[in-house]
């Protein structure tokens, strides 16, 4: 046998030489959970290891995570049910404890990036995505609403515009908006091939935020689909997003392959709550390596073409590394 591909495995040097892909941590984002001030920071129950915190205390988080060389979040708010209505109006009201803590984060840590959600679903009492009328989630009246709350997440100081949505034109109409507005520096990370998957579940625990009636399929893809993410990422591009994002990540690795080739956007894949749910839990039985499967996994989502990865266990990695 003249070729032996086992040769460049001998060592772990000759293996760390021929790695072709590696794992940055400044590559990572990290979700954080909001909650509205004074209130308990309080684990989410199929989350272990993450918490929704009061403002003050997401402050520190970031100071730790900066420290350990996490620079980019991802801000969601756990919006109390009083405040929910069909129209979402909390979401761009002055005192919105969400706005107040962006604002702080950047006054504070101008270095750190700051990505948002923009989508109706933590504010609206139907617990969808878009405005909806007799069980129809409407697209074009839902534009409007997903416009101002894009404007007074750019008002308070957010880097990028972050549409989980799926409404037709949004990227557009957003663009639109915050240009008009004089924000052209704040850039869009569109979700732009976002699955209607089972995976979400923990993190609509979280957030409280499940529909309340019917599923998110009429506006989600379908996971059967591949070819129509192209169709979804030659749109945002035409609407001028800045990044184009697939979620979740590891069922849907041919979906990141797709989009690296196919366009010149930097891709971040989601690496989702029941992503994360599920490592956990088979590693809380002792059926898996926690670190090892933390590893392998985003490598692998990596490998596949994501620039950037968002992720709950950004910070374990970090403190690991
Ligand atoms: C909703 C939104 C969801 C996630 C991010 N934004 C859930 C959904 O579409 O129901 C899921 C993220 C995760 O599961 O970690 N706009």
């Amino acid at each position: 046998m003249r070729i032996r591909p086992r040769r460049n495995r001998r060592t772990a040097a000759i293996r760390a030489l021929v790695e072709e892909t590696s794992l940055r941590i400044s590559s990572l984002i990290y979700p954080l959970f909001i909650l509205p001030p004074k209130l308990a920071a309080d684990e989410v129950s199929s989350m272990p290891g993450i918490f929704r915190r009061n403002p003050e205390d997401t402050l520190k988080e970031v100071e730790e995570c900066l420290a350990l060389g996490i620079a980019s979040f991802i801000l969601f708010p756990a919006v109390p049910e009083e405040s929910k209505d069909p129209t979402a109006t909390y979401s761009y009201h002055p005192d919105n404890f969400y706005l107040h803590t962006i604002r702080m984060i950047k006054t504070r840590f101008p270095e750190a990036t700051v990505i948002t959600d923009v989508a109706m679903d933590p504010y609206s009492s139907d617990g969808h995505d878009g405005l909806v009328k007799e069980g129809n989630i409407l697209n074009d009246e839902t534009l409007p609403i997903l416009g101002k709350m894009s404007l007074a997440q750019a008002e308070a100081g957010a880097d990028i515009i972050g549409p989980s949505d799926m409404m037709d034109g949004r990227v557009g109409y957003i663009r639109d908006v915050l240009d008009e507005k004089g924000y052209e520096e704040v850039a869009i990370m569109s979700y732009t091939a976002k699955y209607a998957s089972a995976c979400y579940g923990p993190f609509r625990d979280a957030l409280d935020s499940a529909p309340k009636a019917g599923d998110k399929k009429t506006y989600q893809m379908n996971p059967a689909n591949r070819r129509e993410a192209l169709r979804e990422a030659l749109l945002d591009e035409a609407e001028g997003a800045d990044y184009l994002m697939v979620k979740p990540a590891l069922p849907y690795l041919d979906v990141i392959s797709d989009l690296n080739m196919s366009s010149t956007l930097p891709v971040v894949a989601y690496q989702v709550s029941g992503e994360y749910a599920m490592i956990k839990a088979a590693a809380a039985k002792g059926w898996l390596l926690e670190e090892a499967m933390v590893k392998e996994t985003l490598t692998s989502i990596k490998r596949a073409g994501a620039d950037a990865i968002i992720t709950y266990f950004a910070k374990d990695l970090a403190a690991q590394a």
